[in-house]
């Protein structure tokens, strides 16, 4: 089944977003199967964001991510990947369309509330680096 990497960032979790955000997903119809709050590494932000290590925001984006308590979920379902990207939005908030998270919540590029993975492989390797595999939950046995 696809997975994704959903990162509710610190601006997210200091505006009191992490319910409305989380509901989103559940409504959608989407599985959660990773949870956590936490406080990020520098290491774990530059491993995160590599792919953007030489871009002149990558200093700024690092500090951001550090900067306060974040919280890391692993979604599962059809197709997640792509529509997590919808329900989020475009990477810029003024510009994403209302109704989207990005949309409804945000004015400022650098401060995008929401973090999802842009493609299957990223969403592997992204929730490889941030969860442990016994960090993930079975839904078999509730059910
Ligand atoms: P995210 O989906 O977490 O992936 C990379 C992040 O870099 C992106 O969201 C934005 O928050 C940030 N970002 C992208 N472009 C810029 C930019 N031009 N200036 C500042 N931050 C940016």
């Amino acid at each position: 089944m696809e997975r994704t990497f959903i990162a509710i960032k610190p601006d997210g979790v200091q505006r009191n977003l992490v319910g409305d955000i989380i509901s989103r997903f559940e409504k959608k119809g989407f599985t959660l199967v990773g949870l956590k709050l936490l406080n990020v590494s520098r290491e774990l932000a530059e491993q995160h964001y590599d792919v953007h290590k030489e871009k002149p925001f990558f200093k700024g984006l690092v500090e951001f991510i550090t900067s306060g308590p974040v919280v890391a979920m692993v979604w599962e379902g059809d197709g997640v990947v792509a529509s997590a990207r919808k329900i989020i939005g475009v990477t810029n908030p003024l510009t994403a369309e209302p109704g989207t998270i990005r949309g409804d919540f945000g004015i400022s590029i650098g401060r995008n509330i929401i973090h999802g993975s842009d493609a299957v492989e990223t969403a592997q390797r992204e929730i490889s680096l941030w969860f442990k595999e016994e960090e993930l939950a079975s839904w078999k046995s509730s059910l």
